[in-house]
């Protein structure tokens, strides 16, 4: 399989607030079409498509009720493949979300396998009798309540690891695989270039079924359905269909650790070509944005750091600081009000210089920031409903709103803020969620027009990387990991150097070479300020240095 993807960068799509281009509200394919010209002109070479199939959104898309087919609110196949044609045409890459650890109950495959314990589906999903008059294990679901849902019709209870209404595949049933191995045929065939594989490392459950630790809430089942007795094997029979193809697939790795990633990502068995892990996405939390802890730089480039090293030479990362289900990144890891600009550029370039295939989330490029809604009522992320109803509970209201602030994958969610007409441009109709009240200040045309905005940073450094041996295939090295402040890296390739410096403090901070590079002289190509001096970084500075010997 050829490896392009390596030189790539990807812009992901969350396709109901991306642009709607016929006003109803909703984000569309003739939206993206309208767009395709603006992504192209950030310097991406391709595009991931969060779900664009027939959904009754419970999970907004990753409930899916039919795998071959478009959502209507968005389009239909024809538009589609408009909007594929016109992609490839400009030389942009098209990858899809394949989500198969489960459908929506409103599948038809479920609907008819929940009429009986007899018919052709009734082996699709993973249903169990109840155990001693009460659920068949422990387990937890990670976004409603516990993992098992009863149906009367078989007097028995489905697995969910996600919402109710996202019964688990049995993917220990052949016939499911092959329907698996048929869908992606659907769209490889049609011309797309690859998948996601959302939460692919849980599509195996251990034999049994054993309950989990009791004392971990949500995630007690974990040991038992990541990385399952038999995920390779299943994932070979998708990965034999790929190779089919000139594709590449990209597993969403939920908890996953580089020694698990590697067992994906390399050697004879190899099924993955790249992996998303969430290490980095801890460095303000625990687990998962609900468990707030202030954030802590050495946490953050420890996980970079790792990643970097345990896969060099081995597989390839993947790099990103956002996607739909993490709040903004300047809200969490910069300053969004007094340093917007300074610490949203300064992001950009702490990750899109370091060896992997970047990632960048619609709005991310113009620094959209997380939004406050006073009342949960008005959130509609079933994860987030769920964290504010189930923990907490005895917190003053204020302080569980603060946690949705913080933690809501809404935040990542609101309609991209294009221009400051109403809406943000966004529509002409009324938009189906709210949007950012920052909009006049915050947006693309805004944007557009100023050499030294956040969108333009982010096009200098993916030209920049396009055209740089060094940053493309460089080997990776950290400076000074235990500062408290500045994050520094060196990338290098056949004696070749850059150095990477970033800053994360909202005051000036003194930085020095490394003892090491001592010899070397630098000429400064990518700096987020219009000035700059030799030994302070001002708040949020991000420079990036082409090194020489004296
Ligand atoms: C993945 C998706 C997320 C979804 C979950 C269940 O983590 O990225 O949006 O809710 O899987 O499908
Ligand atoms: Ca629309």
């Amino acid at each position: 399989m050829s490896e392009w993807y390596k030189k790539m960068a990807f812009y992901q799509i969350w396709i109901r607030s991306f642009y709607d281009g016929n006003g109803d509200g909703i984000g569309d394919l003739y939206g993206v079409y309208e767009k395709l010209p603006y992504i192209k002109s950030l310097g991406v070479d391709g595009i991931w498509f969060s779900p664009i199939y027939p959904s009754p959104n419970a999970d907004f898309g990753y409930d899916i009720s039919d795998y071959m087919n478009i959502h209507p609110d968005y389009g239909d196949l024809n538009q589609f493949k408009k909007v594929l044609a016109a992609a490839h045409e400009m030389g942009l890459k098209v990858i899809m979300d394949l989500v198969v650890n489960h459908t929506s109950d409103e599948h038809k495959w479920f609907i008819e396998s929940r009429k009986s314990r007899n018919n052709p589906y009734s082996d699709y999903y993973i249903w169990r009798d109840a155990k001693h008059g009460k659920l068949p294990n422990n387990w937890d679901s990670l976004f409603e309540g516990k993992a098992w849902e009863y149906v009367p019709e078989r007097d028995q209870y489905y697995l969910h690891l996600f919402a109710v209404k996202q019964p688990d595949l049995n993917m220990d049933n052949p016939k499911v695989r092959e329907e698996v191995k048929k869908i992606m045929r659907f769209w490889l065939d049609m011309g797309v270039d690859g998948f996601r594989e959302d939460v692919i490392n849980f599509i195996s459950k251990a034999e049994g079924l054993p309950n989990g630790n009791p004392f971990i809430p949500m995630a007690n089942g974990m040991k038992y359905y990541k990385d399952g007795p038999h995920i390779h094997e299943y994932l070979s029979e998708f990965r034999k269909v790929a190779k089919e193809y000139d594709c590449f697939l990209l597993g969403e790795g939920p908890m996953t650790t580089t020694r698990s990633a590697l067992s994906y990502m390399s050697g004879a068995g190899k099924t993955l070509d790249l992996m998303f892990n969430f290490e980095h996405m801890m460095a303000d939390c625990f687990m998962t944005e609900y468990m707030y802890r202030p954030f802590k730089l050495t946490k953050l480039k420890k996980a970079f750091s790792k990643w970097q090293y345990e896969l060099e030479g081995r597989a390839w990362n993947t790099l990103y600081l956002e996607n739909h289900d993490h709040p903004r990144i300047i809200s969490r890891y910069g300053d969004d009000t007094r340093f917007h600009r300074e610490s949203g550029t300064m992001l950009a370039a702490c990750y899109l210089f370091q060896q992997g295939t970047p990632f960048i989330y619609q709005g991310q490029e113009i620094g959209m920031t997380n939004i406050r809604l006073d009342s949960i009522d008005k959130y509609v992320d079933v994860s987030s409903k769920t964290n504010f109803h189930r923990f907490h509970t005895k917190d003053t209201l204020e302080k569980r709103m603060e946690r949705i602030y913080r933690s809501s994958r809404d935040s990542a969610r609101t309609p991209v803020q294009w221009d400051r007409t109403e809406n943000a441009g966004f529509t002409k109709g009324k938009p189906w969620f709210y949007v950012n009240p920052n909009y006049r200040r915050i947006n693309v045309k805004a944007q557009e027009n100023d050499e030294y905005s956040i969108l333009n940073f982010y096009r200098k450094c993916l030209a920049y990387r396009k055209k740089s041996k060094v940053a493309l295939w460089g080997s990776y090295k950290e400076y000074f990991r235990f500062d408290n402040y500045i994050y520094m890296y060196e990338r290098c390739f056949k004696g070749k150097k850059l150095l990477v410096i970033c800053s994360f403090a909202d005051h000036d901070v003194a930085w020095r070479l490394p003892k090491r590079l001592s010899g070397y002289k630098g000429k400064l190509v990518l700096c987020n300020y219009p000035a700059h001096s030799l030994r302070m970084l001002q708040p949020y500075e991000a420079r990036v240095y082409e090194l020489r010997l004296k």
